[in-house]
């Protein structure tokens, strides 16, 4: 198959591929979306194909208004409610008990609930609202792979195995939204940190537990796509918790035994250590966790065009984005600090 590169003017193009039962890739706040008709079978099933995803890991929905999300849901409570007036449009996907027989069976893979979520981007309404039909919706890349903020990095997993992409520049928030489950009993939880903090879910609902993060394959997964290997990048990769004298001790002795040592981390730290390493990608200021969140993954895939062997990457404390930050980074680098 051939891929079409579109405009944010083709959206309309796009939106008919969508109703044909093809896929197409769209930017949200978040990250890219592979996206295709919900209610059709046949057409969510190209989205597992294309990724290599497996078939118990469901998917998202996506609409472009409130009521839309409602005919696909039941007994959305108020607390649901309360946290779409606040983050929708945005990055925060709630899990909802699913009205299963108008979503085709692979959306919820065997699920009860649906993850749904209104995106906040132009371009992600605009093919939602001409296509006509929720679109079902995983990160656009090779299952596995860090997830794409970048046309470019859906194009480097997906050319030839999709109908479309719109390119409408970088996704600005740069890690995936945020996974309220409220059906699980009275303490919602967090499935997953993302680009709505922690911080500003409490403010609306109260309490809320985070799920663990280290899952493994052998665990029962709440989200099921928690237990599978995610983000890595090529190279080995490690999390450094520790201070910059550290750093420059490990790099040495990497660089005694011959590896080409790369680094993700804030430009200060970058500068101080540039002699002795082969190539670093900057995080931003140092401090600024929503910066080091939207970058995390560019900077994953960045060291695949270099000759770096091993990747140390630095860790931030764990509050508001930063929480998103070192899930992304902890499972990218299978929970293995140096
Ligand atoms: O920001 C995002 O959420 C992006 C953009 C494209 O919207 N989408 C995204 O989808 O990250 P995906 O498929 O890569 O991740 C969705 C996660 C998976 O871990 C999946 O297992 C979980 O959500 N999930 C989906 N439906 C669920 C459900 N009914 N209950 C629990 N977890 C669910
Ligand atoms: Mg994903």
């Amino acid at each position: 198959m051939k891929t079409e590169y579109l405009t944010m003017k083709e959206v309309e193009r796009a939106a008919r591929w969508i109703q044909k039962g093809e896929t197409v890739a769209f930017q949200t706040e978040t990250v890219y979306g592979l996206g295709a008709d919900a209610t059709n079978e046949e057409a969510v099933k190209k989205i597992y194909q294309a990724k290599g995803r497996p078939s118990d890991n469901p998917l998202i929905i996506h609409v472009a208004r409130r009521e839309q999300a409602l005919e696909y849901c039941r007994e959305v409570s108020q607390r649901a409610h309360a946290l779409m007036d606040a983050f929708w449009p945005g990055p925060l996907t709630l899990i909802l008990e699913a009205q299963k027989d108008k979503l085709a069976p692979s959306v919820t893979a065997g699920l009860e609930t649906v993850g749904v979520r209104l995106p906040a981007t132009e371009t992600a309404q605009q093919l939602i609202e001409m296509a006509g039909i929720p679109i079902a919706a995983p990160s656009a890349n090779t299952s596995g792979r860090p997830s794409p903020t970048t046309a470019g990095h859906v194009l480097h997993d997906l050319d030839g195995k999709i109908a479309a992409v719109i390119d409408s520049g970088p996704a600005e928030v740069g890690v995936e939204s945020t996974i309220v489950d409220l059906s699980a009993g009275p303490l919602p939880v967090i499935l997953r940190p993302g680009g709505i903090t922690r911080e500003a879910v409490e403010e609306v609902i109260g309490p809320v537990s985070v799920s663990r993060t280290d899952l493994k394959k052998s665990d029962i997964a709440k989200a099921p796509g928690m237990k599978y290997q995610h983000y890595a990048p090529d190279e080995e990769l490690f999390i450094i918790d520790e201070p910059k004298e550290y750093w420059k001790e490990k790099i040495l002795e990497l660089n005694e035994q011959s590896q080409q040592v790369g680094i993700i981390a804030n430009e200060d730290l970058i500068a101080d250590l540039s002699s002795i390493i082969q190539a670093g990608y900057s995080l931003g200021e140092k401090g600024d966790a929503e910066s080091a969140a939207s970058r995390l993954f560019d900077a994953l895939r960045y060291f695949e065009k270099t000759n770096v062997t091993v990747i140390l990457a630095e860790a931030y404390p764990e509050e508001g984005l930063g929480l998103a930050y070192m899930n992304r980074l902890d499972k990218a680098a299978d929970h293995r600090y140096l």
